[in-house]
């Protein structure tokens, strides 16, 4: 029986109990509060893909010089978009099925709180320069295909092929391994999606595009076969292992660079030439403010490489802002984005499996993250991002997941 000392005794112990933790765990609001009274780093801080370029620490050198911070972002993405040997953006980014490649930028101004856009871009080289003109020249915020070529034309960008010969024998390569997978069909979020069963010999070889284990033995001999093949149409031998790799698991590298001054100011732009082989016309993430990039300097900016359809999904960069601004930490807010794209799939990882994301993430103090879906690569190392606080340096990603991604 509970008397009556019990049950003061009791709740006494109970407020006692509710008072040390409300004093221990802050309010949401009281959490929101302190974001809102953060103050700027004594440093500036870039934080981005680790792509081993100099053009990180030009860009930090322009901050401490007192450079725009669109400006230093742009620094960066404007070189790996020059630059043939990175096929993930600009000239020399992989092309659509069509072999036509199409860029997808997008950039947002902190101290302006303006944003531009630009989808599925032929021709032009720089799509982080188009998006930042749809931004400045327009009253629009996205612009795509053929218009946004004539609005950068007008605007005064070259017209180019953006096709660089080693991209074309690439295309080619798949093109003509008629075993390659394709974009067509229902996708991985479809209920009618199926989980493909092991080819029954080696001689069926049309490797889906989510193999499961069984099919490692195929892979191996498909692989060794397109090898000849890259030989044959003349890639490089220094490229053919990615060339491989693109045929059989197409991939979407994308550049994402966040950047916050000591005023406070930030930044952010991400630049793609998207998923490989994609369907003409598609876009990814990276031109969608609040999926490829989110930048709101009360709070933090946030950007992303990795799955575009997923990301889209749960509006990633915008998700993760608005956790920060919600009193979570840079680590934290990412990985509630994440837990949303595998939410996405009921964690059914029979199809999480075959994604990959990663989050770039800087709060408007300087507390940065990266954060990834998986914890290592396919070659079992660490996902890593690039971070430069006056001292330029690669980190391992906090992960939702141990292991890696099967596509
Ligand atoms: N994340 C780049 C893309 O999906 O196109």
């Amino acid at each position: 029986m509970t008397t009556r000392r019990d049950f003061l005794s009791r709740s006494a112990m109970t407020a006692a109990g509710l008072g040390a933790a409300a004093m221990s765990q802050p309010s949401q609001a009281q959490l929101a509060e302190s974001v809102k009274q953060m103050q700027p780093p004594k440093k500036p801080v870039i934080i981005t893909r680790d792509t081993g370029d100099r053009t990180i620490d030009e860009a930090y050198k322009m901050l401490l010089d007192g450079a725009d911070t669109l400006d230093a972002c742009d620094h960066v993405c404007l070189a790996r978009e020059d630059d043939p040997n990175d096929h993930s953006v600009g000239y020399g980014g992989l092309p659509n099925e069509d072999g036509v490649v199409e860029l997808d930028a997008c950039c947002m101004h902190g101290p302006t709180r303006m944003a531009g856009s630009v989808g599925a871009l032929p021709n032009i080289r720089h799509a982080c320069l188009v998006s930042r003109l749809v931004m400045e020249r327009t009253g629009h915020i996205m612009l795509v295909g053929q218009g946004a070529e004539r609005f950068a034309v007008m605007e005064g960008l070259k017209r180019e092929d953006m096709l660089s010969d080693e991209a074309r024998k690439m295309w080619l390569l798949w093109k003509e391994d008629r075993n390659s997978h394709n974009f067509w069909g229902p996708p991985l979020s479809s209920p009618q999606w199926k989980e493909p069963s092991p080819p029954p010999t080696l001689n069926h070889s049309a490797i889906p595009r989510h193999p499961g284990p069984e099919w490692a033995e195929v892979i191996r001999a498909r692989s060794q076969q397109l090898m000849g093949m890259a030989s044959d149409l003349g890639i490089p031998p220094h490229e053919r292992a990615f060339a491989v790799e693109q045929v059989l698991w197409p991939t979407t590298g994308t550049i994402h660079i966040s950047v916050l001054n000591t005023k406070g100011e930030m930044s952010g732009a991400t630049t793609t030439s998207g998923q490989a082989w994609k369907i003409p016309g598609r876009l990814g993430d990276s031109p969608i403010i609040g999926a490829g990039c989110y930048t709101d300097q009360d709070v933090g900016s946030a950007g992303a490489t990795g799955s575009g359809e997923e990301n889209i999904k749960v509006a990633g960069a915008h998700t993760i802002v608005d956790c920060m601004r919600q009193g979570m930490t840079p680590k934290e807010a990412g990985l509630e984005a994440l837990r949303r794209i595998v939410r996405n799939y009921n964690g059914d990882m029979n199809k999480v499996r075959y994604l990959d994301m990663i989050y770039y993430i800087l709060r408007k103090d300087g507390a940065y993250a990266g954060v990834s879906l998986w914890s290592t690569t396919a070659s079992g190392k660490p996902k890593v991002f690039c971070v430069h606080d006056g001292e330029k340096r690669v980190e391992n990603c906090a992960w939702l997941l141990q292991g890696t991604t099967t596509n």
